[in-house]
């Protein structure tokens, strides 16, 4: 059975890098556990489980509905083709002129209406500068499209998500199933503090990313992160001040709108307190 060790389809912060790594580490946890990525993204983490470990249960939460996406490889692989007769003759990796970009535009307008769905994704690859993502027509309409149009279609991924138990829900809900069950190993791969997720369903606060730790508590565990995050920084640092609280537990706050430029705002803060 073929083991992808990079996802089918582009996927925004895909594990590939660590794709061999983690094959590694995951020899030294059980067979038969139950291993539960909370954070599936592209499902890359399950699969490679499932491939490296065929007796265990691998739960992939997909909150992104990246099987949808894969559902709809041949219509995307079909938009390919079409933008690449459009484009036909045109110097790649180049801007695509206007009346062009229209007509690329009128093709996916033409698939929204007969097919309802559009993996915007995807074609941000083939369509957008390097790295850039949108997910809407809207979005990609508000960016120059460059000709890096995929020369062949993707792979149909039939048989990646076999084996696994996919669900679409929060993390939290996925969790609060599988914290009482033995034999459990969290795969945790939550988006990163500080760095873009403009691509993932979601609009998480700093408490968010906090929430995150506390699944790690009494469970077995593998976490990813990037120096970008600094939340290892911030456990070492409670882990030397156990015990402190909130310092502002008893303070008054008073705040003040002050304004960074013509269209950005921020709260500046004073709190205080006359207890010691
Ligand atoms: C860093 S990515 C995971 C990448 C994945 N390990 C891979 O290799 O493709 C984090 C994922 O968590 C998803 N996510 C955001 N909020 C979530 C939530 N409340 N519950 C579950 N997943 C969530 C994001 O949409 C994104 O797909």
């Amino acid at each position: 059975m073929k083991e992808y060790l990079s996802a089918p389809l582009p996927f925004v912060g895909q594990k590939r890098m660590f794709a061999s790594e983690f094959k590694k580490i995951l020899k030294q946890y059980p067979d038969d556990a139950v291993y539960v990525d909370l954070f599936g993204g592209s499902g890359l983490l399950s699969h490679i489980t499932k491939r490296e470990k065929p007796d265990a249960t691998v739960i992939y939460n997909d909150y992104d509905n990246y099987c949808k996406r894969l559902k709809n490889i041949p219509r995307t692989n079909q938009l390919l083709s079409d933008f690449r007769q459009i484009a036909a003759g045109l110097p790649r990796n180049k801007l695509i002129p206007k009346e062009v970009q229209m007509k690329i535009y009128g093709r996916i307008e033409k698939e929204e209406k007969i097919w309802g769905y559009v993996d915007y994704i995807t074609l941000s690859s083939s369509l957008l500068f390097s790295m850039k993502y949108k997910t809407s027509l809207e979005g990609l309409k508000k960016e120059s499209l460059y000709n890096n149009i995929r020369k062949s279609g993707y792979q149909q991924a039939g048989d990646y998500l076999d084996g696994l138990t996919v669900t679409h829900e929060d993390y939290k809900d996925v969790f609060n199933r599988y914290k009482e069950i033995p034999n459990t190993v969290f795969l945790v791969d939550p988006p990163y503090l500080s760095t873009d997720v403009g691509t993932y369903t979601m609009n998480w606060k700093l408490a968010d990313y906090l929430d995150v730790l506390a699944i790690l508590q009494a469970h077995p565990f593998i976490y990813f992160t990037s120096n970008k995050s600094q939340i290892l920084e911030l456990c070492d640092w409670m882990g030397k001040h156990p015990g402190m609280g909130n310092p502002f537990q008893n303070a008054a706050i008073a705040t003040f709108n002050a304004r960074m430029n013509y269209n950005a705002f921020y709260t500046d803060m004073m709190l205080y307190t006359h207890t010691v």
